[in-house]
């Protein structure tokens, strides 16, 4: 049987030569890093320039702050799986619906593959991406658990919010965080 860490390195290659996923985008591809037994998944937006330049997820200033928020419920990023669901810098402009729902068939080869407990949804995106035919919205619902087709997701803010707002990061978005870590 072919390995998790083989079938995760088998849909990077496929991002990285990827046509479609290039379209309109620049710089190196993102397919994500973290555990291959993950049992959280932390989905976010679209890689910003510093992701695009390493191929790194999240290691910019939104990046930073997630490393923070989880170390604040005692986990390190190599025990999770972080990723998102556009895998290439769209540039500063939000990543359009052909671009989520193309990212969507790469981000759900990975989930099946890492199989977690729980999806992290941060922000509009991850939830436009993976709840795409519900009527949730990562503000309105935050904090909440959606569990759809033997899937659980937990939805929150993104941290590129959390670095807008103190009240999200100082209260709203740490208090999903706690609530998360008793879930596990
Ligand atoms: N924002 C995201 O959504 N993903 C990244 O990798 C970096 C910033």
């Amino acid at each position: 049987m072919i390995s998790k860490e083989k079938e995760l390195k088998k849909i990077a290659v496929n991002i990285a030569s990827c046509r479609l996923c290039q379209q309109g985008m620049s710089g190196l591809p993102v397919p994500g890093e973290g555990a291959v037994n993950a049992k959280l998944m932390f989905i976010g937006e679209a890689p910003g320039v510093e992701e695009s330049k390493t191929g790194r997820p999240f290691i910019g200033r939104s990046g930073k702050l997630l490393t923070q928020i989880l170390a604040e419920i005692g986990l390190k990023r190599e025990e999770v799986f972080i990723t998102s669901p556009v895998k290439y810098f769209p540039g500063r402009r939000a990543p359009t619906s052909q671009e989520i729902d193309h990212g969507r068939t790469h981000l759900l080869a990975q989930i099946k593959v890492i199989q977690p407990k729980f999806i992290v949804l941060m922000g509009t995106t991850a939830v436009k991406a993976l709840l795409p035919d519900e009527t949730f919205h990562a503000v309105k619902d935050h904090g909440r658990v959606v569990t759809q087709s033997g899937q659980t997701y937990f939805l929150t803010f993104h941290p590129a919010a959390a670095l807008r707002s103190p009240k999200i990061w100082g209260g709203l978005m740490r208090a999903d965080f706690k609530k998360l870590l008793k879930l596990l």
